[in-house]
């Protein structure tokens, strides 16, 4: 027996008004199979990656064509990579006609039949991470001799803006080559597409006379054709076919749109947010780094590389502060201070001799960077609290609800703080429990040699405020996702998405209030657009997917 479990976001019936947001559950599938090995009497004949983004919600279906030549039963497996990021839909095998569902269970139910299978001695597979933006879906059915199966995978995600633009990223690696391959990307945008690019190591050399890609002002087609012959001689392919990533790289337009952007679909609204040409924000930011006996070599390294770097890319008016810790706490200077070319230059000579040693007091080290913003209060401003650590705590308090407690009632909601979790010692879920507590957001920091770039990156995308105490309101609606956020980032996008009441437009509306440098800003009537209800719902199901994101950070 194989059994395969992984969180997925099932959609009851789409032909229903109401997807019910308990239907979070586990896509288990049992399929009784004998352990065989893998060899080329499979013949993947086709395989299909059919991605449709509309309004930045991607809907990817992966379509895999198996024969089994031989004369005897084998076990055929199937394994994609897919965005982390993303929730599998739905999961289809065909097999002689007749076509098998994932089935949905109760987490709890599937996590036991996932012990049982274990107990019983079956191999057990699960969606396991691979690398930093993808997981990997496996699973094998065993074919009766000279049958064919279809496999058909469909995920779904809302592609986030990061730094002005989005990205749909696409993993190929069919494990062979394939005669009928094909990569089809449909992009439409109704405020239009103001650049496409199409990247990833399936775009160099060879495979790039295999790619075409065509636009109009709203849509954009990208398909990858590539041969049999083109698969196995491009630079990263093999003997055993392609392996690489096709990353398709856009953004929208936006002058027209300062107040957002609303689409309307059966029912359900989402509201894109993401104003451009308003004056960035003074900031006061404080960085708390750890410097426990754990960041030896390379972290503290790149660590400190990472900090000569940010601070150079500070600006004239912001203020920052720097704290080191590990069971003791060291802070550059006791105040917060101008971001001044002499002022850099000390702080420098500070970070270049940051040592590792000692233990890890994170809750002293956390509430000592939020006294130093609180004694600094500048108007028109946006405070930003750093952390960066790679360990748990294990000096001073080092029970995780009480360092949640106290950060919290210290912050008070007042600005955020982010978390930034540096190798994989770190309790990963109570640095992101603590950030999202406080408004900001975690991040996992690979240990690589690109760690520095990693920090850098991070820090860019909140490195420009533009607005703080952001309140979205809406009239007429309910079930509304999330719609107050503490600070807007220059690159970002602000997504909303609710129920509008008995699904009267009459009574929709929708504003924005929020800070800009020292004065309050509202920005009304966003431009609506009311669709027609489309196959997918496609607006139903973003409202869904950022309801089940939010739920599942809260747990
Ligand atoms: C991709 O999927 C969409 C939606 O199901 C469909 O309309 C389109 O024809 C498919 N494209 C290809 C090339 O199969
Ligand atoms: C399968 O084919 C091989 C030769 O290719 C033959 O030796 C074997 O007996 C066949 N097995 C069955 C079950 O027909
Ligand atoms: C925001 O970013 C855009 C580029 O994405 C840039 O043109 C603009 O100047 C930035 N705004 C501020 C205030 O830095
Ligand atoms: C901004 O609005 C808030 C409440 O909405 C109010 O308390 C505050 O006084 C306003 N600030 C300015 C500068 O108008």
């Amino acid at each position: 027996m194989f059994f395969i479990c992984g969180l997925s976001l099932t959609w009851d019936t789409m032909a229903k008004v109401t997807v019910r947001l308990t239907l979070l559950g586990v896509l288990c599938i049992c399929v009784i199979s004998a352990p065989t090995k893998k060899e080329r009497d499979v013949d993947i004949y086709s395989f299909h990656i059919n991605s449709t983004v509309t309004s930045r919600y991607a809907i990817t279906v992966i379509t895999s064509r198996v024969a089994n030549r031989l004369n005897e039963s084998k076990e055929i497996h199937f394994e994609v990579k897919i965005s982390k990021n993303a929730f599998i839909s739905k999961f289809r095998m065909t097999i002689e006609g007749k076509s098998y569902d994932g089935i949905v269970k109760e987490k709890e139910e599937a996590q036991h039949q996932y012990s049982q299978a274990v107990s019983r001695g079956e191999s057990a597979g699960i969606v396991s991470s691979v690398g930093r933006t993808l997981e990997e879906f496996k699973t094998s059915v065993t074919v009766a001799a000279f049958s064919k199966v279809t496999f058909e995978l469909t995920y779904e995600e809302l592609l986030k803006r990061r730094l002005g633009k989005y990205q749909l990223l696409i993993n190929a690696q069919p494990m062979q080559p394939v005669s009928d391959f094909k990569i089809d990307v449909y992009i439409q945008e109704s405020p239009g597409i103001a650049f496409l690019d199409v990247g990833g190591g399936l775009s160099t050399d060879e495979l790039t006379k295999a790619i075409t890609t065509s636009r109009s002002e709203r849509k954009a087609w990208v398909n990858f054709y590539p041969t049999l012959e083109q698969q196995t001689q491009c630079k990263s392919c093999s003997q055993d076919g392609l392996n690489g990533d096709l990353l398709i790289t856009y953004e929208v337009e936006r002058a027209k749109y300062n107040s957002g952007e609303v689409r309307i679909e059966n029912g359900y609204f989402v509201h894109y947010f993401a104003p451009m040409n308003i004056q960035r924000i003074p900031k006061n930011v404080v960085f708390i780094i750890d410097r426990s006996g754990s960041m030896h070599g390379r972290k503290i390294h790149q660590t400190r590389l990472a900090m000569l770097k940010i601070l150079e890319d500070l600006a004239g008016d912001d203020y920052f502060g720097l704290i080191t810790f590990d069971r003791y706490i060291d802070v550059w200077k006791p105040e917060l201070l101008q971001a001044t070319e002499s002022n850099l230059k000390t702080a420098k000579a500070f970070v270049k001799e940051i040592q590792d040693r000692g233990a890890t007091d994170i809750n002293a080290a956390v509430l000592k960077g939020v006294e130093l913003i609180n004694s600094h209060p500048r108007e028109g401003t946006a405070s930003i609290l750093i952390l960066l650590t790679d360990g748990d705590p294990t000096s001073g308090v080092t029970n995780i609800e009480r360092i949640q407690a106290n950060v919290k009632s210290a912050i008070k909601g007042k600005f955020p703080l982010y978390c930034l979790g540096f190798g994989f010692d770190v309790n990963f879920n109570f640095l992101e429990k603590m950030a999202l507590e406080n408004n900001g957001a975690a991040r996992r920091i690979y240990e690589d040699s690109d760690a520095d770039l990693q920090l850098q990156g991070f820090y860019v995308e909140v490195a420009t405020p533009l607005l703080t105490h952001v309140q979205m309101n809406y009239t007429g609606v309910e079930s509304l996702t999330q719609a107050s956020f503490s600070q807007y980032y220059n690159g970002s996008e602000i997504v909303v998405a609710g129920q509008i009441t008995d699904n009267n437009l009459e009574t929709f509306q929708a504003e924005v209030i929020a800070v800009s440098t020292g004065h309050n800003v509202t920005y009304k009537d966003p431009s609506a657009e009311a669709l027609e209800p489309e196959k997918y719902f496609t607006v139903q199901r973003i409202w869904a997917y950022i309801s089940v994101k939010q739920l599942l950070e809260k747990e």
